[in-house]
Order: C-alpha cells, then structure tokens, then sequence
C-alpha cells in the first residue's frame, strides 16, 4: 500500500499546500528520491511552501508481482496531485519498452509537452572536455516531449518472417511545434545571453524538419531581441563539444533532445548530476520532475549513487509550484557542496555515500 503521508509543517501554517506523488520506482531510485524529499524539507521549511509526499510503490518491481506498472486507477490518482517525484524505472528481467513505457505514458496522457533540461557544468566539478569551467558549460534544453519521433505510431507485419516490416512514424504538428518553440524563446527572454539554437535536420527529414523549421521561423517574429540560429542536430552535437560557450538555450525534437542531453550531462561532469523536468505548462495536469539518470542496477543497494540529479529535480519541482526562492535555496547548496570538493560520490571521483552527499547539501540549505 502507498507510504505515509508527511506533512513537512504544523496545522495553522499559512503555507501553501502541495500534494506531490512519489514514485521512487526501481534501483538507484529508491535511494536518491529518499535523499531528495529530505533536502526539499529543510529547504522548504520557513518558507511558505508545504509539501505533502504520497509514497506510491510503482515501477518495475510492482510490475513482477502484479503485472502492471501501476495501479489500475494510477492515472485518475495521480491527475489528483500537483506534481509527480519520479526516481528511475528500469529493472532486470522487465523490458525496457514495459519500464520506459510508463514514463512515456505519464508525459503524454498528462500532456508534459515541455521537457526542460538544464546542463550546466557546477563551479568545482571537471567536464571531460578539456580546460573547461563552469562559465563554458551553461545550456538548457527544452525538448519537446509530446511527440516527433516518440509519438508512438507504427506497427510490424510479418512479424518473424523475411519479409518483416517495421514502421515508426514520426509525428509532427503545427500545434506541437508552435507551443514548443514559443516556450524556448520564452525562456531564452528570461536569460542574460536571449540565444536559441534549434535542432533541426532539414536536409534529410524533408517534412517534419522542414515544417519544424517553418514554423519556428514564425514565432521568431514575436522575440526581436533572441539571437536565434538552427543547426543541424549532427552540426549541433559537435558544437556542444567543441564550442559548448556558443550554446544557451536548445529546443529540439523529442528523440533529438533525448540524444543531446545526455551529451549535455556528460559533459557537465556526470550523468548523476542532471535533472529534468516534464511540465505542462497549462497546470491543466501535474507536472513531472525526475533526474535523467535511469536505475543503475550495477550499482544500486550500494548507497553510492549520487543524489544531485534529483535533489535538482525537486528544485525544479518547487519552482513550478511557484517557489522560486526555495528552488534557488537548493541549487545554491548543491553548489556549495560541490564547490567544497570534500564530499563526492564515486561519479564525481570521491567516495562518499548518497546519505553523506544529501545530507551535506541538508546542512547547507
Ligand atoms: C529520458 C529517457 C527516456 C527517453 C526513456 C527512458 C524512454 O532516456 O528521459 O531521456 O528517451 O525520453
Ligand atoms: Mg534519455
């Protein structure tokens, strides 16, 4: 049955309330959502946010003993609260199409249209790009996260048989791409460099890039000031590499943002450090918070995974449910604790604990 529900103040608070769903899910999972609720408390606390956590025992494990993913009503009950805590789905033995699956269904049946990814390169920390600090790594993708390549169109006939096809078909609308497209350059607005890069692929995928493109084109007439430029995503990739200080804001595709924010956290030192974001910008449904990472069975039970990707995440959650000042109470005490340099999982090259990790970022909020 779902875990307790913790009311983080006294009766009589004036806090504002908010119902979060936590789905810590499998592996590392369960160790780094713990690590999170713990840092989003004590950054919350004093300030008018209240959280309420729902402990919901989804995921892959779940699915081996009842054979689905989530409760049969899952979806009504999680429409009921005001953001879902993600940890990681993904467990040996369930396919990954069965674990990805609930995540894809979440962003989609909950139209989480926007996935946001920031990648930054924290003040302390070594990219594996050679001599680059934290003023050269400072990106943030909005990936469309509703459909393109992920829409889930297709089938396979003669299955087994040589004449075997398969069908994926990318989906592509004037309304998806507009909704995206407006959002970054909305965001590119907030930021101090107003620049957007585009992912696009127009010289091959002749229709839905071609279109992605036009319709980008459009929208750029409403943001003058956004120095905006497209790329080629093969082109873009490189420069995310190579000239990672010409980059600010990113909106791509969805498989297209997939690839290149995984690029995005690896060069930001680890994996473990980057979060996302899959909001609905309407509030009509929750939106999503969760780290990239996935469950990491090779090192799960161990307590070594590093917490900061969904600690971040919930910063992210907060800041959607209109806490910025708590958000940036978390982001400047992860900071803090990175840049000391004493306390680092093994991602970072150290060899402390989560419990050390989140419990240092804890005392520093
Ligand atoms: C991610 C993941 C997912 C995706 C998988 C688990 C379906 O890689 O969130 O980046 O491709 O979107
Ligand atoms: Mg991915």
């Amino acid at each position: 049955m779902d875990g307790d529900r913790r009311p983080l103040h006294a009766a009589g608070d004036v806090s504002i309330m908010h119902k979060i769903a936590v789905i810590a899910g499998d592996g590392i999972g369960k160790e780094v959502i713990p690590a999170g609720m713990a840092v989003l408390e004590a950054a919350a606390k004093g300030r008018n946010a209240a959280l309420t956590f729902t402990e919901l025992p989804w995921g892959c494990e779940y699915y081996l003993k009842q054979h689905r993913m989530l409760d049969e009503d899952g979806f009504e009950r999680l429409a009921g609260f005001d953001a879902i805590y993600l940890g990681a789905l993904g467990f040996p033995g369930v396919p990954d199409g069965v674990s990805a699956g609930l995540i894809l269904a979440i962003r989609q049946r909950f139209d989480q249209y926007v996935n946001l990814r920031p990648m930054r390169l924290l003040p302390g920390l070594t990219s594996p790009l050679a001599n680059r600090g934290a003023a050269d790594i400072d990106m943030v993708c909005v990936r469309e996260n509703s459909e393109g390549e992920y829409s889930g169109v297709g089938g396979r006939i003669h299955v087994g048989t040589a004449r075997e096809v398969a069908q994926q078909v990318g989906v592509f609308t004037r309304h998806g791409i507009e909704r995206i497209v407006r959002y970054a350059f909305e965001l590119a607005s907030t930021r101090p460099r107003k620049m957007l890069a585009s992912a696009t692929k127009s010289n091959a995928l002749t229709h839905s890039m071609v279109l992605w493109d036009e319709v980008a084109e459009g929208v750029r007439r409403d943001f003058p000031s956004i120095d905006y430029r497209k790329y080629h995503v093969d082109a873009l990739a490189a420069r995310m590499i190579t000239h990672p200080r010409t980059l600010d804001v990113l909106v791509t595709s969805n498989l297209f943002g997939d690839i290149l924010t995984d690029i995005g956290s690896a060069i930001s030192g680890s994996l473990g450090i980057a979060p996302g974001a899959n909001i609905n910008p309407t509030r009509k449904f929750p939106s999503m918070f969760e780290p990239i990472h996935g469950s990491a069975p090779d090192i799960a039970g161990k307590g070594i995974a590093n917490p900061i990707g969904a600690i971040w995440a919930g910063a992210l959650m907060l800041d959607h449910l209109g806490h910025r000042d708590v958000h940036d109470r978390v982001i400047s005490a992860i900071e803090r604790v990175v840049a000391g340099g004493t306390i680092r999982t093994p991602d970072l090259g150290g060899t402390a604990t989560t419990k050390q990790m989140a419990d240092a970022i804890v005392q520093e909020v």
